[in-house]
């Protein structure tokens, strides 16, 4: 039995509300209003991209999980439909948490996700079928019960299902899980008709190396190698390495679809910015394995104008590839058709702090070439600048560093607002691609061989944007606006 009226109280309230957010990023997916975390079902469905995510529409704190929907023809415009999921049924009264959709056989669109057992807390894998547009919770709710875990493993910690379709036409789905050694792991099920669910095997876990719990995992083929993201929770940091608690991580290697079986040869930290997690993959009808991730982390939810009546955006969706053994990310190839007020220079000499004629703006897509003088020790960009206040992000060249650091912003909150990650030169020349909206600052360097996503709260006004290398550098630039109509 579900009880309709937390739903339809739920699309009124997103209706009448919605109406008073007026500030939203431009290009940025952020919730219809309220809270949103994870992002949730992103498939490509009868001629459209569908964006779920982790939504409490009634205010701007995580609360009971309801699931928000978004389309979308290009990743970029979207358009919100009436919220998907409500914790509404006997499965999932306590929250719909994270999970995953794909499309079936007939038709159906079926979204696979975890319920919360409201008395008992347990975590369980439902499912919903719709068109699109309405969803209806499958009678035979739970479909993936504690029944199905392995020994040592708890139903307290048990998550977050991305399902897909095998090459035979059966189904397989991963979910987050905790084992008996307290760390997280990553279990594979599957499936004849995507609504009977068996055990396989643990494709993979932290063993206490890797963090505790293993949230939102993803699991795809790219390029014949096999990737399993993971989120892991209560991560110890290291000072280039992972923030110190949640982070999410590519571990790549090889598969064997008849078995099962998950050899894990190589560990990368997906993002190395201050904002991002729990990203989910779709694959494109052109082939492209598309990422898009919820551009915030569970330390730092805070800084946002009081008045702001949503909290929470998506990354601008990604192309994964491979690039020398590593995964790599490039911002989706649409974002192009936003293109306005192209600027560009050559070999411009860049040495004491400067701004250069129309390079300016908060929505924006910027690549920069750099190419340091002998005895330049660093190179800086300054970004929404103005009134005093700006963000910075700094390439240390001798030592191959790049660091982003928005201390200078007016942020209040008293918590970490730096990060720095190792960049890769080709030829003596870095690229740098910089993309701003309102709120977030997107750089992926070395042709998307690392990438810092972090959110930024400066004032409107804040435009400005300078250069500065200490010894001097030759810089190309090609600069865009990012136009919304
Ligand atoms: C990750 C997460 C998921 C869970 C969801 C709840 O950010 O904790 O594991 O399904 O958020 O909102």
């Amino acid at each position: 039995m579900t009880d309709a009226s937390i739903l339809a109280r739920a699309w009124a309230y997103e209706a009448a509300e919605s109406l008073r957010v007026t500030d939203r990023p431009a290009f940025h997916l952020t919730p219809r209003v309220g809270w949103m975390n994870d992002p949730n079902g992103f498939s490509y469905h009868d001629g459209a991209y569908h964006l779920f995510y982790q939504y409490h529409p009634y205010s701007m704190k995580w609360g009971p999980m309801h699931w928000g929907h978004a389309v979308s023809q290009d990743l970029l415009h979207w358009t919100y439909l009436p919220a998907a999921l409500a914790p509404d049924s006997e499965a999932d009264g306590g929250g719909c948490f994270s999970g995953s959709a794909l499309t079936l056989p007939d038709g159906r669109h079926l979204l696979m996700y975890t319920g919360i057992q409201r008395e008992s807390g347990a975590q369980q894998q439902c499912l919903a079928v719709g068109d699109g547009r309405a969803y209806e919770k499958y009678p035979g709710n739970p479909v993936l019960t504690r029944a199905e875990l392995p020994e040592g493993f708890t139903d307290r910690d048990f998550r977050d299902p991305k399902i897909w379709r095998a090459s035979d036409g059966t189904y397989r789905c991963v979910t987050g899980a905790m084992s008996g050694d307290g760390s997280g792991a990553a279990l594979l099920f599957a499936s004849e008709d995507a609504f009977t669910w068996r055990f396989v095997t643990v494709l993979d876990r932290s063993r206490n190396a890797l963090g505790k719990m293993w949230e939102c995992p993803d699991f795809f083929l790219l390029d014949d190698r096999a990737v399993l993201l993971v989120s892991p929770c209560e991560m110890a940091g290291e000072s280039l390495g992972v923030l110190p608690g949640s982070n999410s991580l590519a571990l790549l290697g090889t598969w064997d679809e008849s078995t099962g079986t998950f050899h894990r040869e190589q560990v990368q930290l997906i993002d190395h910015g201050l904002d991002f997690y729990a990203p989910q993959t779709t694959l494109a009808p052109d082939g492209r394995r598309i990422l898009v991730a919820w551009m915030q982390n569970w330390a730092f939810l805070d800084g946002q104008p009081p008045q702001q009546r949503w909290f929470g955006q998506m990354t601008l969706p990604r192309e994964l590839f491979f690039r020398r053994g590593r995964l790599c990310q490039r911002p989706i190839r649409e974002i192009s058709s936003l293109h306005t007020n192209h600027v560009s220079f050559r070999n411009q000499l860049i040495q004491a702090e400067t701004t250069l004629p129309g390079i300016h703006g908060r929505k924006l897509d910027m690549t920069l070439r750099v190419r340091p003088r002998a005895g330049c020790a660093a190179f800086r960009v300054g970004l929404n600048c103005g009134g005093g206040l700006r963000a910075t992000l700094i390439w240390r060249i001798g030592e191959s560093l790049l660091h982003f650091d928005r201390s200078a912003l007016e942020v209040h909150a008293n918590h970490l607002h730096e990060r720095t990650c190792r960049v890769f030169v080709m030829d003596g020349e870095l690229s740098l691609r910089i993309l701003l909206d309102r709120n977030s600052v997107e750089v992926f360097a070395g042709e998307g061989e690392t990438t810092m996503s972090s959110v930024v709260y400066p004032p409107d006004a804040n435009e400005g944007i300078t250069f500065q290398a200490d010894g001097g550098a030759e810089l190309d630039i090609d600069k865009y606006d990012l136009d919304q109509e």
